[in-house]
């Protein structure tokens, strides 16, 4: 009998140490990349809710206030950035599209978990949807509710995250969102709450599905698979959002013109309309060569043809896209084509 144990031991220290890890079914490795947000915030006391600072409690700092999170999966933590997602910008976009894509292709990171401010979460997790070709899962989340705060929600999203990330259902489904137990696909994710902790939601469509008891349970597919992946080079074109409204005589179409602008997502009324002013200066403009996407103000439905004298200035109708989102494809867009018809068909598929 020793001797049989003693020929076990030896012939399980000879066993590579990685036919060994996979003998003892591993947990899936998980890497949280922080890049600030509220989630990371601070206030003054635990009541503090609205005006503490955004971006300043580091990764290792929010993984220890979970240690539980290690019985779901071997999360490591590294720092992008610290900031308040307001100030998000192109370089601080590229750096994070470039390490996503990294650690994406290594064999010892099985998902990913993107901590980020909620205010700009949408247009982040859109951006890598178009800019990151990979099984692996990436999840982004944050929290309504700094880490100070009593109630803070925070720690619960990040361990849902985790969950979400760790989660084999939820391989190919492309960049998620996960906020309060929901959990949303990036292109149909949208914040439309200023404070309250249930913020998003996916207007039309609603969750792809939520975290229950046993982990992540997926109702259904996203709606859109299909993307081309954009490679990111900086600087990406310059493209202004300009809101509708009563009274909009189109007299900032001049100046996104004069500052520049390749591209003009108009967030018009309804159904993408645009009153007749400025419809004729967004006419000139396009006419000069600025690709012109009609968007609505409306969180709800998609932008449909409608006008024929939209389809004979150019304008491309954003689809279900909000104008945020149109936005960031847009940009991608411009930096890879000029091509108007091109482009058209992107914003179809
Ligand atoms: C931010 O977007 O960084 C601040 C707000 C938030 O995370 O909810």
């Amino acid at each position: 009998m020793e001797k049989l144990f003693l020929l076990a031991a030896v012939m399980l220290a000879m066993t590579p140490a990685y036919i060994r890890t996979v003998a003892a079914a591993p947990h899936p490795r998980v890497t949280v990349l922080a890049t600030g947000g509220t989630i990371a915030g601070r206030g003054a006391s635990p009541s503090d809710v609205t005006a503490y600072r955004a971006g300043v409690i580091g990764v290792d700092e929010m993984l220890a206030v979970v240690p539980e999170i290690q019985g779901v999966a071997d999360v490591t933590g590294e720092q992008l950035c610290n900031i308040d997602s307001k100030d998000m910008n192109d370089e601080l976009w590229q750096r994070l599209v470039v390490r996503v894509n990294e650690l994406l292709t290594r064999d010892d990171v099985d998902g990913l978990v993107i901590t980020h401010g909620t205010d700009t979460m949408e247009e982040t997790a859109f951006l890598l949807s178009l800019t990151v070709d990979s099984k692996k899962t990436v999840v982004l989340t944050g929290a309504m509710l700094p880490a100070t705060a009593q109630d803070a929600d925070g720690p619960r999203n990040l361990v849902d995250a985790v969950r979400v990330a760790a989660a084999p259902e939820a391989a190919g489904k492309g960049v998620l969102v996960v906020m309060n137990g929901e959990i949303y696909a990036a292109k149909e994710a949208a914040k439309l709450h200023t404070t309250g902790v249930a913020a998003f939601t996916s207007p039309d469509a609603g969750p792809l599905g939520h975290i229950g008891a046993g982990g992540a349970v997926f109702d259904r597919e996203p709606r859109c698979h299909k993307h081309p992946t954009f490679t990111f080079e900086t600087p990406l074109p310059r493209v202004d959002i300009l809101y509708g409204h009563e009274g909009d005589d189109g007299v900032l179409v001049e100046a996104a013109f004069r500052a520049g602008a390749r591209g003009i997502v108009y967030a018009g009324l309804g159904n993408g309309s645009i009153p007749v002013e400025t419809e004729k200066r967004l006419a000139k403009a396009a006419a000069a060569g600025v690709i012109v996407v009609r968007a609505s103000r409306i969180n709800g439905g998609a932008v449909v043809p409608a006008d024929p004298s939209y389809t004979a200035a150019g304008f491309i109708d954003s689809g279900a896209l909000n104008p945020q989102k149109a936005r960031v494809l847009l940009r991608l867009a411009l930096a890879n084509t000029g091509d108007r018809g091109e482009i058209q068909k992107m914003f179809q598929e």
